[in-house]
């Protein structure tokens, strides 16, 4: 059997490494349109950040997986191809600001009727709104040619950081479709290493609609913990012990109850979104504005986190260096997207502040490209002003210690590990009078720091 997968993403290129490395027999070939980040798969510094994945990649690669901008090659000679490519947040048009840009899901739809001859099983992987399969089935049986096709959808549940575990043991793998014979195909690849009882199948709409649901619900767990954490520091309660003591109800459970300076990535806010401009076209606007409040509380929290900054550094940030730790959306992924410290610092810079950031896996490039788009409007267009704050108040360190050389505040906007493990004592030595931390993630020793001198900010403290 011969499968591929169209992007190369932080889904498509995981997800098909671990089919490849379970499955030695089938071959799979993962294509995507940027060449950059083909030959990135193809060497030794993936485009792709998770731990544990070189090992999978390097198992694979060159034996059964393969990575090339080959689309329509890969198309014609596979069974089952996979669509697994962006479908961002519409920024212009109907629907800008919430329903999901579909462009790139149709132009695959059609390239795949386009090259395709015989039978083959088309499998939805990206994140879509409920009824795109059935679009994308109406596109690919009106090509004219002979081929015939099965649309399943078959969403991906990997969190990033943890991708190769959840790919080997997830909670669960869904399937929906109308066809059984090609619902049995796909489950039967899964079931090489997944025990069948995890595989749930569904009809389309419905597994479309449960991935939309399964984010709202985990991003609203956490906007629900960030919005007491606001009360927790109004209260003198604290967030942490409110969410132990909340969390040990069995009917509640201890997952996603961890309060932050908000939550990021390219799933949660999407989706939402997605979810809420689905509920309005269908006339739900009690239901819309239900959900749309998950997003409304994560802005609130990002825009506070900059807040309390500001107001605490004596309601000036002006000039004053903060040394940034983190810049990814969480811990072990090199992915920034619509990560918390971007909108942070760009409050930051718009008070003026001068920031020395540091990531251990986000570069300079990226960093900069996220600011820069942080202040650009609808069309990426930069004002010449903000721009230039970018170019002069942004400096990238090596380290944790090079960032908070000389400053006045650190804040920590990425729960990394290494930032748990540092010389705390020299770094208050290098830092200006009084020294302050704002840990947006809770993760560093408060008792530690107060003793070293630091006046310490946490979330859901006061
Ligand atoms: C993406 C979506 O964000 C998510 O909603 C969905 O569930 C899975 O796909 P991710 O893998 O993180 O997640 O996206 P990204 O890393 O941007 O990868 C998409 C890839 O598709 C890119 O490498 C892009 O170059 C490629 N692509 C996009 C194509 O090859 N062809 C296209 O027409 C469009
Ligand atoms: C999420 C879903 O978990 C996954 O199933 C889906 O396939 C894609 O979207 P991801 O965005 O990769 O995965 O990471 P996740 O672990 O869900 O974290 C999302 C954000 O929430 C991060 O910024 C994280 O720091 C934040 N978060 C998570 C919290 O602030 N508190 C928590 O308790 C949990």
């Amino acid at each position: 059997m011969k499968i591929c997968c169209i992007g190369a993403g932080y889904v498509g290129g995981p997800t098909m490494a671990m089919i490849a490395k379970q499955c030695p027999d089938i071959q799979v070939h993962v294509v995507d349109l940027n060449a950059k980040r083909i030959a990135a798969w193809n060497s030794d510094t993936l485009p792709v950040y998770e731990p544990g994945l070189d090992e999978v990649v390097r198992e694979a690669r060159g034996r059964n997986l393969q990575f090339s901008t080959s689309v329509d090659e890969a198309i014609a000679a596979s069974d089952i191809i996979f669509i697994s490519v962006n479908t961002p947040t519409k920024t212009f048009g109907m629907g800008a600001g919430r329903a999901a840009n579909l462009e790139f899901i149709e132009k695959c739809a059609r390239q795949i009727a386009r090259v395709s001859h015989g039978h083959k099983i088309i499998v939805e992987k990206s994140t879509l709104p409920v009824r795109t399969a059935e679009a994308v089935g109406r596109i690919l049986n009106s090509s004219g040619n002979e081929a015939t096709f099965d649309v399943l959808s078959n969403p991906e549940f990997l969190a990033e950081g943890t991708a190769v575990q959840d790919l080997i043991n997830p909670d669960r793998v869904l399937i929906g479709g109308e066809s059984a014979q090609a619902i049995e195909t796909l489950a039967g690849i899964y079931a090489r290493w997944i025990p069948r009882e995890k595989i749930l199948t569904t009809n389309l709409w419905s597994s479309e609609l449960s991935k939309l649901t399964a984010n709202a619900f985990l991003a609203q767990r956490v906007s629900s913990i960030n919005a007491i954490s606001a009360l927790c520091e109004a209260t003198g309660a604290d967030v942490d012990e409110v969410a132990r003591a909340v969390g040990t109800d069995s009917r509640i459970g201890p997952k996603f109850l961890k309060a932050s300076v908000g939550y990021g990535g390219s799933c949660f806010q999407k989706d939402i979104l997605n979810l809420v401009y689905l509920c309005e076209h269908f006339g739900l606007r009690e239901v819309a504005a239900y959900w749309e409040q998950v997003v409304s509380m994560n802005d609130f929290q990002k825009r506070r986190f900059g807040e309390r900054i500001v107001k605490t550094l004596f309601n000036t940030v002006s000039d004053k260096h903060i040394a940034i730790w983190g810049w990814a959306f969480k811990k072990d992924t090199n992915d920034s997207r619509e990560s918390a410290a971007i909108h942070v610092c760009r409050d930051l810079l718009r008070e003026h502040a001068r920031l020395f950031i540091y990531d251990p896996r986000v570069g300079e490039v990226q960093i900069r490209e996220d600011l820069v788009h942080s202040f650009a409007d609808a069309s990426g267009h930069i004002h010449p002003a903000h721009q230039k704050l970018i170019d002069e108040n942004v400096t990238i360190a090596r380290d944790c210690h090079a960032a908070a050389d000389g400053a006045h505040a650190i804040a920590v906007m990425t729960e990394w590990d290494e930032f748990k493990n540092l010389d705390v004592g020299k770094i208050y030595s290098n830092m200006l009078r009084p020294a302050f931390v704002f840990d947006g993630r809770n993760i560093l020793d408060r008792k530690l720091y107060r003793e070293i001198g630091f006046e310490i900010h946490t979330i859901g403290r006061s």
